[in-house]
């Protein structure tokens, strides 16, 4: 929420109130997906641009692909025109976000290999491979793997970004508990979490 939306809230808290209530129902027969897409498409229209970076990664999250999001940015190309796209594309190519890159694009996911299980010491590394930047979390037999991008507006969230288990992004200060990928102050959305498995002493992640 913006700073103007959460002052309002507090001195017309009746107002804003159904406001929101009005934003929660008015979808209710919609799916999340679908939802996810027109709220990408509105803010292309609007050209918001920290609201078209917040909607793209929660469209991600709801599990929208990036071809859907580029088909539904040409579906409504007669009232977005070619510059709004554009406008979006660019914002896109510079968040350099994994899943849009062109090698990418129409490419069902795989497993990569992400490094040797005995080279992970227990704790937090961060690791540049595939073209992605990772943070793994080790604990014994546990692993967790991490996208550095930041759940909120992308950002891509630096090593040093990391104290006591606690990753804080620099941006706006949505804090993470790497153990778990929880947000824990600031935001409500998770780290973007990849599956893993190991198979003969060597990581790997699905993407
Ligand atoms: S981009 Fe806003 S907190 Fe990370």
């Amino acid at each position: 929420m913006s700073d103007a939306l959460d002052y309002l809230l507090k001195v017309r808290p009746e107002a804003l109130q159904s406001y929101f209530d009005f934003i929660k129902k008015s979808g209710k027969h919609l799916d999340k997906k679908t939802k996810a897409i027109i709220s990408v498409i509105t803010k292309v229209d609007n050209q918001t641009e920290n609201g078209f970076k917040q909607y793209l990664v929660r469209a991600l999250q709801a599990g929208v692909t990036p071809d859907e999001i580029i088909d539904a940015l040409f579906v409504a190309f007669p009232t977005l025109g070619l510059s709004k796209i554009i406008w979006a594309t660019e914002i896109i190519l510079k968040l350099d976000i994994p899943e849009f890159r062109i090698e990418q694009i129409g490419q069902a996911g795989k497993w990569y290999k992400i490094g040797e299980l005995d080279s992970l010491k227990d704790g937090i590394t961060h690791l540049e491979v595939h073209d992605r930047e990772l943070f793994v979390y080790r604990e014994g037999e546990t692993i967790s793997i991490y996208d550095s991008h930041c759940p909120h507006q992308v950002t891509n969230i630096p090593a040093l970004a990391i104290k006591n288990n606690i990753m804080s992004c620099p941006k706006h200060g949505w804090k993470f508990d790497i153990r778990t990928g929880e947000c824990i102050e600031n935001g409500d959305r998770p780290l973007k979490q990849y599956k893993t498995k190991i198979e003969d002493n060597m990581l790997l992640a699905y993407w």
